[in-house]
């Protein structure tokens, strides 16, 4: 016969199967512990928010306090990880948050670092399978387990580890974002689903798009690629949970609008980040579409034109104050040198305040053969190593701006002059 319990352990490990349960670390000190246990919720800043937007309901989570170095568990995360649940808890410090509630009693373990690091635990690796039952065991030994009472929702959560043992579908590794100005992904996508088509001519590196949208977008915000190809900024703003429109002027996929760039059909002021990985002159035939910029020249002086009507446009649609990334590269044919980067640099800050920009290796590249190499020595030549991923911004709102600058206020007091100095 089935007993509630039963029944109960059944469905979870069956959910287990097909989503498995994975364990996750929050970190907090002296000043921030209290306000974790009084709202039952855990909050980091953005550098760790991809690790939360993908956490599950009925996750795992651990909680140490660096300060003290101690290790609280066992939680379980009561919702989907977000953002903002309670703005206003740690005064803002950290929106990316998660609900959780204590699976048992709570148990405290000393020496957490040292724990952490036997157990080779990072704050952006999922814990899971027989690594996450070795890790509980520390907290629930089976040993304990069979001698207490009412444990059912631990073991209950040990069996549905047990059941999601075989399965693989876990991201090893939440790409952290980039902290320099050189970017080197070995491969063009990230995580357990394919980020556009890496089959597709000039297909962007999705780590691109991530960290870009990582560092100027929230979670639920609108990003727009107006040259989207094989989509892969709309696969990545799906991962990540932001909002997207992609155009192209030939699409590939239902999801991508037919659209020239040079026109997009959005409201003025309305987006939080556009992303543009642009032809970069006539080195590769996307379509046959008699509107494709990538059928003009880097040499001829139409192209920059052309670009800058795109430039407009997406001007135009961005939200003052926020971000354009574009990524593009120069060009050697046939012993001539074209820098399209800095062609492009100096339409873009026309409309545009710089903010930065990054190096991108080129990796993959048809042209980076033994031949390759040994004619561009030979010959004096350099095969295109990098590109250039611009980021501007739109000037912030005037009256904004100046609010901002207004800032310090400084109040002068007339001091009384004596008689004497009146004189
Ligand atoms: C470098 S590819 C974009 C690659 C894309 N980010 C991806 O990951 O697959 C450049 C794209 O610009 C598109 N394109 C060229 N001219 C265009 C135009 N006038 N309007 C819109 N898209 C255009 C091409 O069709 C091509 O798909």
């Amino acid at each position: 016969m089935e007993t509630n319990e039963t029944i109960k352990i059944n469905t979870s490990v069956k959910e287990s199967i097909n989503k498995p349960i994975r364990g996750f670390i929050f970190a907090c000190s002296n000043k921030t512990e209290k306000e974790c246990f009084n709202r039952m919720l855990f909050g980091t800043d953005n550098v760790y928010g991809p690790v939360v937007i993908r956490i599950r309901k009925g996750d795992l989570l651990f909680l140490v306090n660096m300060d003290k170095d101690i290790l609280y568990g066992v939680f379980e995360a009561i919702c989907d990880g977000g953002f903002q649940f309670v703005p206003e808890a740690w005064k803002g410090k950290y929106p990316y948050q998660v609900k959780v509630r204590l699976l048992s009693d709570l148990i405290t373990l000393s020496h957490a670092k040292r724990l952490l690091s036997k157990f080779g635990i990072k704050r952006n690796t999922p814990l899971y399978g027989q690594k996450l039952l070795d890790f509980l065991d520390l907290f629930f030994p089976e040993r304990f387990l069979l001698d207490g009472t009412d444990k059912g929702a631990i073991l209950q959560k040990k069996a549905a580890i047990k059941a999601g043992l075989g399965n693989k579908d876990i991201e090893d590794e939440i790409p952290l974002i980039e902290s320099t100005t050189f970017w080197d992904f070995p491969k063009q996508s990230y995580g357990l689903t394919p980020k556009g088509d890496n089959k597709y001519p000039g297909v962007t590196p999705a780590l691109i798009i991530y960290n870009l949208i990582w560092r100027y977008t929230v979670p639920g915000d609108l990003v727009v690629d107006p040259m989207a190809g094989s989509g892969t900024t709309m696969d990545v703003c799906k991962a990540e949970k932001r909002r997207c429109i992609c155009y192209d002027i030939a699409p590939v996929r239902p999801d991508i609008i037919q659209n020239d760039a040079r026109k997009i059909p959005l409201e003025e002021n309305s987006v939080d980040m556009v992303f543009i990985d642009s032809p970069y002159g006539d080195n590769i035939r996307y379509n046959d579409h008699p509107a494709c910029i990538g059928k003009i020249s880097a040499e001829d002086e139409q192209f920059y034109e052309e670009l800058e009507k795109v430039m407009k446009e997406c001007y135009r649609i961005l939200k003052p104050g926020k971000v354009l990334g574009w990524l593009i590269a120069d060009q050697w044919v046939k012993g001539r040198f074209t820098p399209v980067g800095f062609k492009l640099y100096e339409r873009l800050c026309k409309y545009f305040e710089p903010v930065d920009i990054i190096c991108v290796a080129r990796r993959g590249q048809a042209s980076h053969t033994g031949v390759w190499h040994n004619r561009a020595r030979r010959f004096n030549f350099y095969l295109r190593g990098f590109k250039y991923l611009i980021i501007v911004k739109k000037p912030e709102d005037k009256e904004k701006k100046n609010k901002k600058a207004r800032r310090t206020k400084w109040n002068y007091y007339e001091r009384k002059r004596t008689k004497k100095q009146a004189k």
